[in-house]
């Protein structure tokens, strides 16, 4: 049967650091609270001329060459974003051009921070059905244009930058030792809007919005749904959490990472955290960390690797597959 495996990946990240410490002078907050709440230490923040598509190129342009691939091999872009360029064209058919492609097609996806996993589930797809060969996946996300920078309560645990896969159509035996995306489980439910929004929209307002959440009861939630979604993928693989070498959670709080291992019976040393590093990078946050574990040397070929994401709407969802 096809699979599709992973032949490249890549990043990007805006110039700027942001410590910390950096928002003790905007809103009261500190360093201390926002370490023991969230275990973020720093996050990236774009320039005026870092944006969703220049970001999504270079991580792009970085994923093809360590797929030692040029984007004319390339048949589709599935970009994972809440923070396109324009409202329209989709920022995808923009990097579409700055890569120079003017043959496939490209489109965006939108399902906040679990885009990835969804962008990734849904390549598999075009994939697996013929449509496309090689897939470039992309999620990134200019979080920091959508916040209000007065609000202590979200404005700190957001980033930006961008992370990118290259999948490739290859034959498999069909069985779990293949190397490739083995399975997938995605939910959503608009029951939990008001948890975690953005307060505008060309439709509503006419307006891009600011990011609004309740903090508290997003916490609430996502260790259990996170927990179900990845129970689902286990069972559809016939694993157990033993069988996994790694797992690439969303990078969204230290404490929700944590919990949900611990309750899936994950080994801590098998959870890549890169939350510290990046903040919140939504539809970015997992292909930036699994970017910071394949350049270490964790994550290897024939490594079998658990992607998991939640996000507003809410959406959730895991993507099992062999690296
Ligand atoms: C946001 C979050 C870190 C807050 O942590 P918490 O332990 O739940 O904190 P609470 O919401 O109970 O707030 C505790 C207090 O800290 C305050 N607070 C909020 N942000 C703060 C900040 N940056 N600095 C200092 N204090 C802050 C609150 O106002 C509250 O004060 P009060 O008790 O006087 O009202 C936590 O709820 C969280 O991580 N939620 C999930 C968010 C998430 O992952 N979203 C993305 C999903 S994709």
């Amino acid at each position: 049967m096809i699979r599709s495996v992973v032949r490249g990946n890549g990043a990007a990240l805006p110039r700027r650091i942001m410590k910390n410490a950096d928002f003790e002078g905007m809103v009261e907050t500190s360093d201390e609270w926002i370490v023991q709440r969230t275990g973020i230490r720093q996050r990236h923040v774009a320039a005026d001329d870092e944006t969703t598509a220049s970001l999504g190129e270079a991580a792009a342009r970085a994923a093809l060459d360590s797929a030692g691939l040029t984007p004319a091999d390339i048949d589709l872009i599935v970009l994972a974003t809440s923070t396109p360029n324009n409202t329209f064209p989709a920022t995808a058919v923009e990097i579409q051009n700055r890569l120079g492609m003017h043959h496939g097609f490209a489109f965006d996806m939108q399902a906040v921070c679990s885009g990835f996993v969804y962008a990734v589930a849904t390549a598999d797809l075009y994939i697996r059905g013929g449509l496309a060969k090689r897939v470039l996946v992309i999620g990134s996300e200019t979080f920091s244009r959508i916040l209000d920078w007065n609000d202590r309560s979200t404005c700190v645990l957001f980033g930006d930058g961008a992370g990118a896969v290259v999948l490739e159509a290859a034959e498999g035996r069909g069985d779990i030792g293949d190397r490739g995306v083995l399975a997938a489980s995605l939910r959503s439910d608009g029951v939990h809007k008001d948890k975690l929004f953005v307060d505008g929209g060309p439709s509503t307002t006419g307006t891009v919005g600011h990011l609004r959440m309740e903090g508290r009861e997003v916490f609430k939630h996502a260790v259990g749904m996170i927990t179900d979604v990845i129970e689902a993928t286990f069972a559809e693989a016939r694993i157990t959490a033993n069988d996994l070498d790694w797992f690439v959670p969303h990078q969204a709080n230290k404490r929700i990472i944590d919990a949900s291992a611990k309750k899936l019976g994950i080994a801590e040393e098998k959870v890549v955290v890169t939350v510290d590093l990046h903040g919140n990078t939504s539809a970015a946050s997992v292909p930036l960390a699994l970017s910071v574990a394949v350049a270490d040397g964790r994550i290897k070929k024939g490594d079998l690797v658990l992607l998991e994401a939640m996000g507003g709407g809410f959406t959730w969802g895991a993507v099992l597959l062999r690296w």
